[in-house]
């Protein structure tokens, strides 16, 4: 939520960070705002609305400093309107400062600065923060790191901050607690966001704040990291990045989650790589292998994950309990944290995460470990949060995922739990050797069968032209692919804003087949293998009422073929693996039919890329 970008240095400072704003939008989008910082003034400009409205409020100013702070809002507190857009300034006009997070304690922070005499102008905590650092710095004379420091002390919540003030033109101040923060080191100047991506063509090396530091960045000298309590001083690991510029572009697709369904063959290859060998017979997996007495000492595996790293888990759970008979329980994260669950030292906690920095994910994480289980994490983001909390993991490499529907980043979870379940199951002994091997094999061709099943691109254009001004959509699958209809349902609804519910199939006559008429499309998962004939009568259930259906089906069924109004086919596979291949034209199907009705595909309204807010 929020993205964060800083700069000092010799250039200029507004390309840098309004570009640098342009990726990390993704995070949020409901305002931009940037601020200059001259000697003894500043320039602060920001609006409502997207990085785009920001450089058209920008036109024509004079904008050649080189050192500002930037930000892009997913609004918490108060509305997104200019008021509230960040960065804010404190009373004074001095202290300039942009955040990510929540200030938990910002009411009473601010009925005490008011007694003081400050005033307000947004609804917003972080104008509170602000003001209690000028507070600090003018009552007790300190320097802006000292200022920063006291009043971080006095603040309950999360947060990524940057800031500055104008006294000095020569220092940003920033700090981290639950949000995200890089430091982007180059020669003679440094770069600040919330990921890496504002400056991967400036610089390779970066400093990752951890929870609860903050850092002095003083242009000509090193960078100074304490600790927010105790000011100790702490020498920071210094990362060498693994992305590239090419990586966080669109290479030519419209949007960012065509590329990445695109992607996908890539990736699930990538997620494999070095993990599968099926010439050797073994999956090679250190994070399983170095701790693999606790997953077979494990009584049951507890999965917790928000959204469609839930949607992952739910077949991760189907997988497990297939391949190595442990029991898995999945939990929403958001509810697990809060409801006293029972935990045991001998339970392994999984958390599944793309961005690894989900607040309710990272939060039931933390409650796992603190009641001893042992914890790991499957995340995209090295370097992430929730990375770097757990015991042991296994990172999915599908690459920077910037379209806020995540497509690329499930399949890859997929992949990950599907090498996990197999490799527990060969070593535990409950797969055969004959039925492991041929299982590796078959898994290593599934990224050519992915590159197949988009081969069905311009069929499922068609249907989304048939279907794109539905008001409603239901999916259905069962076993394996009931996990594939939620996650189906869910890309419908968050990128067209047609109303969509996923559904195991025979559930369907308990209720929603009331809904079941000639206007409503039922989008039915029935390849050929699994539960096909229970399906197929489901399928016929919903002829007989007329409902229009759409039924992702085996190449060369026939029998599903007379009974639907579309079919889209995907390449045979065992039932296990069906899920990475059935998503693939559901999450097409999403994308067409949101780029039909002029939805921002990328951008869907309300949301944000990484949920760092409960
Ligand atoms: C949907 C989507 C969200 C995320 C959820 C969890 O397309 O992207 O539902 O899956 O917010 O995010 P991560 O995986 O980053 O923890």
């Amino acid at each position: 939520m929020c993205g964060i970008v800083g700069y000092i240095g010799a250039r200029e400072a507004y390309p840098i960070i309004i570009n640098g704003l342009r990726r990390l939008e993704y995070r949020g989008y409901d305002s931009a705002g940037i601020v200059l910082n001259y000697p003894g003034s500043n320039e602060l400009i920001k609006t409502k609305g997207k990085v785009a409205d920001l450089e058209e409020k920008s036109k024509g100013k004079q904008l050649n400093a080189n050192i500002g702070i930037g930000h892009t809002r997913w609004a918490t507190h108060g509305e997104p309107n200019d008021v509230n857009s960040h960065p804010h300034l404190s009373n004074d006009g001095r202290i300039m400062l942009v955040h990510n997070g929540i200030i938990e304690n910002y009411e009473p922070l601010k009925i005490q600065l008011k007694e003081y005499g400050f005033t307000f102008e947004s609804e917003t905590d972080s104008e509170v923060l602000a003001n209690l650092i000028q507070y600090f710095k003018s009552k007790e004379n300190l320097s802006l790191t000292e200022a920063v420091r006291y009043a971080l002390n006095e603040v309950v919540g999360a947060y990524a901050i940057a800031v500055m003030d104008n006294e000095s033109s020569d220092e940003i101040v920033v700090a981290r607690l639950g949000s995200p923060l890089a430091i982007g080191l180059g020669e003679d100047e440094f770069f600040i966001a919330s990921d890496a991506s504002p400056f991967v063509e400036f610089t390779k090396d970066a400093i990752y704040l951890e929870d609860g530091e903050m850092a002095t960045i003083t242009r000509g000298e090193e960078v100074i990291v304490r600790k927010i309590e105790g000011n100790e001083i702490v020498s920071p690991a210094i990362q060498e990045l693994q992305i590239g510029l090419e990586q966080i572009e669109k290479g030519g697709y419209e949007h960012f989650m065509l590329k990445e369904i695109n992607e996908q063959p890539k990736s699930i290859l990538d997620t494999m790589r070095g993990r599968l060998l099926p010439e050797e017979g073994l999956i090679r997996m250190a994070g399983i292998w170095d701790h693999k007495e606790k997953f077979y000492n494990a009584k049951r595996i507890i999965i917790v994950a928000c959204g469609t790293s839930w949607h992952a888990g739910l077949v991760g759970e189907y997988l497990i309990e297939e391949f190595a008979r442990i029991p898995v329980e999945v939990e929403y994260a958001s509810e697990f944290r809060y409801r006293n669950p029972i935990i045991n030292k001998d339970d392994v906690v999984i958390a599944i995460s793309q961005s690894g920095e989900t607040a309710d994910t990272l939060a039931a994480l933390k409650l796992a470990k603190d009641k001893g289980a042992f914890i790991y994490g499957i995340c995209n983001v090295v370097g992430s949060s929730i990375a770097r909390l757990t015991d042991a993991g296994s990172f999915t490499h599908a690459g920077p995922e910037i379209g806020v529907a995540s497509t690329k980043a499930f399949t890859a979870q997929l992949t990950v739990l599907t090498l996990i379940a197999l490799k527990l199951g060969n070593h535990n002994g409950n797969l055969t050797t004959e039925r492991y091997r041929s299982l590796c094999y078959e898994l290593m061709n599934i990224p050519q069968l992915v590159e197949k099943a988009l081969e069905s691109n311009d069929i499922i254009k068609e249907i989304a032209a048939k279907y794109k001004d539905s008001e409603n959509a239901l999916y259905l699958g069962r076993g394996y692919n009931f996990p594939t209809a939620l996650e189906g349902a869910l890309k419908l609804k968050e990128i067209s804003y047609i109303h969509a519910e996923g559904y195991p199939a025979a559930e369907m006559k308990h209720g929603p087949i009331a809904l079941i008429d000639e206007n409503m499309p039922v989008i039915v998962i029935a390849p050929k293998k699994g539960h096909y004939d229970k399906v197929v009568s489901n399928i016929q259930e919903i002829k007989s009422r007329k409902g229009k259906i759409i039924a992702v089906v085996t190449e060369g069924d026939v029998q599903v073929r007379d009974l639907a109004d579309y079919v889209i086919e995907i390449p045979d596979c065992s039932e296990e693996f069906s899920p990475i291949l059935a998503t693939i034209p559901l999450q097409l199907l999403s994308y067409h039919i949101a780029v039909m009705r002029g939805a921002n595909v990328d951008q869907p309204r309300n949301l944000a890329k990484s949920v760092t807010v409960e």
